[in-house]
């Protein structure tokens, strides 16, 4: 249980834990997720665990949830709740690691897709164009992939491509090409020293250029709509009739795998031949026929809610 001392925020969540990361769309989410007090709850993404704190408030002495974070950080934002599980490994094992648990089904499934804003604001992880350090990126530092092998090991058709595609930059190729022209003579190693390298092909504002560079980086590296689809594939399975999944993302490209998965149970687009009848089955049902994204209140109060998109589904009866 919370305890019963400590200090709270405006949310009425631990400060420190509103220090690590504000939640977004909270109650949007819990309104989605439809809990029933006994039920068996799954977050995908602990982060600073202001969802997972949501979610147990309204469990009763039978309830379960079942919380994943790849990132050790997000461990010491973990609450002294009997009713909580936490695994510190990748949501795209879900059903593997809820199989451990003895869980077969659950009763919700929730994910805040992306980093937290302790991972972006800690210097040292190398998520932020803000400060200096080794070019990482990596949630789980477990993991030997990190940003520094991507920019240096990458061909320059894979740099392009990534660029182009998980950060709209908009001039990709010249920037794979620059990248690959300088890393036998430059150092890459450190974001001062990348972005230093690639400066002069820099176009607009530095800023947000460098923004949708380091997004696509991170993208990469942490194999972000890959984890995605996974988790998604594995979703009818797990629910109950009934059931409930909640996914909020901040990039277009999540969002287009999370709304043509709810709609048909399949990434891909609708079939344009009327002739084709390959429509995969759907188990799921969608509750949000267009995304919720925050309030003008809440994008005031946490800027970084701007970009988020809520999709809600159930699973037929
Ligand atoms: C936006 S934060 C979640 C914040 C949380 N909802 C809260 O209210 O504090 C995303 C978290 O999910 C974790 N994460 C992202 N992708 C993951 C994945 N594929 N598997 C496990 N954890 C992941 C990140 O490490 C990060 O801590």
């Amino acid at each position: 249980m919370e305890q019963p001392n400590q200090q709270k925020g405006a949310s009425g969540l631990p400060a420190d834990s509103q220090d690590y990361h504000i939640p977004v769309l909270l109650s949007e989410t819990l309104e989605g997720l439809n809990i029933q007090p006994d039920g068996i709850y799954v977050d995908c993404t602990f982060g600073g665990g202001g969802h997972s704190r949501s979610i147990l408030s309204r469990l009763g002495a039978k309830g379960k949830l079942v919380a994943f974070d790849q990132d050790d950080d997000a461990k010491k934002n973990l609450p002294d709740d009997e009713r909580l599980v936490f695994v510190s490994h990748n949501f795209r094992h879900l059903q593997r690691f809820l199989r451990l648990e003895q869980i077969t089904a659950v009763d919700g499934i929730m994910a805040d897709l992306g980093v937290s804003s302790h991972q972006f604001d800690e210097a040292e992880r190398g998520f932020s164009t803000r400060f200096n350090a080794d070019l990482d990126m990596r949630m789980d530092q477990r993991q030997a992939l990190t940003a520094f092998d991507v920019v240096n090991t990458y061909t320059e058709q894979q740099l392009h491509k990534l660029f182009e595609q998980y950060g709209e930059v908009t001039n990709s190729k010249t920037l794979a090409r620059k990248i690959v022209q300088v890393r036998n003579t430059a150092s890459l190693k450190t974001i001062d020293g990348f972005k230093n390298a690639v400066r002069d092909i820099v176009k607009g504002n530095p800023n947000k250029y460098f923004a949708q560079v380091f997004q696509a980086l991170r993208i990469e590296v942490n194999d972000e709509l890959g984890a995605l689809k996974e988790m998604l594939e594995q979703i009818p399975n797990l629910l109950n009739p009934g059931g409930r999944v909640a996914i909020i993302t901040f990039h277009s490209l999540e969002d287009r795998l999370v709304k043509n998965f709810f709609r048909r149970g399949s990434f891909d687009e609708p079939e344009e031949n009327p002739f084709i009848n390959t429509e995969p089955v759907n188990e799921l049902k969608i509750i949000t026929k267009k995304p919720i994204g925050p309030t003008d209140e809440e994008m005031k109060r946490n800027p970084r809610s701007r970009s988020a998109k809520l999709r809600v589904a159930e699973k037929k009866g």
